[in-house]
């Protein structure tokens, strides 16, 4: 059977996006997916980047992902979104590419495609179910297939219990173990509900 093929679609001001968007291809690639990692063009001026250290870091360590741009979202059959909580939704840099795709979704382009989504905030009660839950709202007007983790695993609870996505307090170097194996869990699961449905349709 062909793979299944995911888009992991982040945008990261400051890494943890990055991280947790680089953690869910390996998982997806480890559960047989072929993979598209991808960042969301940057739309903040560069005078503004570059007077933030930490911006201007993030933005030098991810140079070569590629920027994601449409047919990425017509070659999957799955995307993976990661976006840290901008006052409870998601970062203006990754509506602005979703803000791309009328075209696609006029001819049908986005529907029956599995998705689903990941963020982190700064405060663990910053926002998070809301920025999944508005990225969720436009993934329904695609006519997408949404997988959220829920409760499947015990890997959810263990990192925080959000059902909706794995959603991570920001500001860590690096991802605590317990983040990475939320993420693989919901990575993986997008990959086999997805390969359950190509089945279903050859
Ligand atoms: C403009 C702006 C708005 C933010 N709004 C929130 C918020 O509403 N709640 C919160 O907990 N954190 C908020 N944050 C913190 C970000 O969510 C945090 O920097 C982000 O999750 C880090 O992800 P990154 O490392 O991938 O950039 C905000 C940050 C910025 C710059």
């Amino acid at each position: 059977m062909a793979k299944v093929k995911l888009a992991v679609i982040y945008y990261s001001t400051y890494g943890t996006n990055h991280m947790m968007a680089t953690a869910a291809a390996e998982a997806a690639e480890a559960a047989g997916a072929e993979v598209r990692l991808r960042k969301c063009r940057e739309t903040a001026p560069q005078e503004v980047v570059q007077k933030q250290d930490a911006w201007k870091a993030t933005a030098e360590r991810t140079k070569d992902v590629e920027v994601v741009t449409p047919d990425d979202m017509a070659w999957a059959d799955a995307y993976l979104f990661s976006s840290p909580t901008r006052y409870g939704g998601a970062a203006s840099q990754v509506r602005a590419f979703i803000d791309t795709l009328g075209p696609l979704w006029q001819k049908g382009g986005l529907a029956d495609k599995c998705v689903t989504a990941m963020t982190s905030a700064m405060n663990p009660h910053g926002g998070q179910e809301t920025t999944l839950q508005t990225l969720y709202f436009t993934f329904m007007h695609w006519g997408a297939i949404i997988v959220p983790p829920g409760y499947t695993d015990d890997a959810v609870s263990k990192a925080g219990g959000n059902p909706y996505g794995t959603s991570v307090t920001a500001g860590k170097p690096k991802l605590d173990d317990t983040d990475v194996a939320a993420i693989r869990h919901q990575a993986t699961r997008l990959v086999r509900t997805a390969e359950a449905l190509l089945k279903g349709r050859s």
